[in-house]
């Protein structure tokens, strides 16, 4: 059982990367909260395993597989939502992979990878959906960049070109939006409890990271706060690390 209620009733949210991880987390939230939520990653297996967490939780779901990497199979996720659903409340741009090596040894073909998913596919996602988050009336944006989106760790040096990268165009990219009442929030976290984590800091302790369901909760803040009150950039650090990244 999920904890029900209706704020995003009749909306409609892409996650991608939503086959595990954070993706999945955020995902259940959203259906939690009666959205209806399309769900992307390559596995098909996963995604089918994070519909029935969101049918579970009162929220639809619907399973679109895509490879980021690949600009043709992003427009084929493209065309279906437009197809399916005609419209788009909310993208968060999740799915991200990790290049873990020393810059002198990282071929071109790492950086392209690395960059294409965590970087390309956001740009292409943003510039395919903008125009039915525009006829939405109301927008977000919701890109998860990282704690190397803001400093640079040893060994991440293209990972982190790729979140400061998101980073960046993420607050360009809110300013042109703003006139169309779209939002573009970014979402820097440090040491997350996924697979993602265990192959990069294998040096954290697992009760040390922060849950996917905490970076997921603030999604659904920056979504479903009515105020007047605006969260732009948020950095979430683990409790045990050291303050201000
Ligand atoms: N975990 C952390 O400590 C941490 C910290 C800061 C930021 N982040 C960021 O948070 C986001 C989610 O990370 P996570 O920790 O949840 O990672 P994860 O457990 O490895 O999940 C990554 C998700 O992205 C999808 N994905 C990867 N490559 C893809 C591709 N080419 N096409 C489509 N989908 C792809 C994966 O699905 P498939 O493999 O099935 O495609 C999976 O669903 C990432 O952007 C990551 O950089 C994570």
């Amino acid at each position: 059982m999920g904890i029900m209620n209706n704020k995003l009733q009749g909306k409609v949210a892409l996650v991608t990367g939503a086959g595990r991880g954070i993706g999945r987390a955020i995902a259940h939230v959203l259906g939690a909260a009666g959205g209806t939520v399309i769900l992307t990653a390559r596995n098909e297996s996963d995604l089918m395993q994070t519909a029935d967490n969101v049918q579970d939780a009162g929220g639809c779901a619907e399973l679109i597989p895509a490879d980021l990497a690949d600009e043709s199979s992003i427009m084929h996720l493209v065309e279906a939502i437009k197809e399916k659903f005609q419209t788009l409340d909310i993208l968060v741009n999740n799915a991200g992979m990790v290049f873990s090596g020393l810059l002198e040894n990282a071929s071109t073909d790492d950086w392209d990878r690395c960059l294409a998913v965590n970087a390309r596919a956001p740009f292409i996602l943003c510039r395919e959906v903008i125009p039915l988050l525009r006829k939405a009336g109301q927008g977000y944006i919701i890109n998860i960049s990282s704690v190397v989106g803001v400093k640079g760790y040893p060994l991440q040096s293209i990972y982190t070109a790729s979140k400061h990268a998101l980073r960046g165009m993420s607050i360009s990219l809110a300013e042109e939006l703003r006139k169309d009442n779209i939002r573009v929030h970014v979402i820097c976290p440090g040491g997350v409890d996924t697979e993602l984590v265990s192959r990069v800091r294998p040096d954290i302790k697992k009760d040390e990271l922060i849950q996917p369901e905490e970076i997921a909760e603030l999604v659904l803040y920056l979504v479903t706060h009515k105020g007047n009150a605006v969260i732009d950039d948020l950095h979430i650090r683990r409790a045990t690390s050291s303050p201000w990244f």
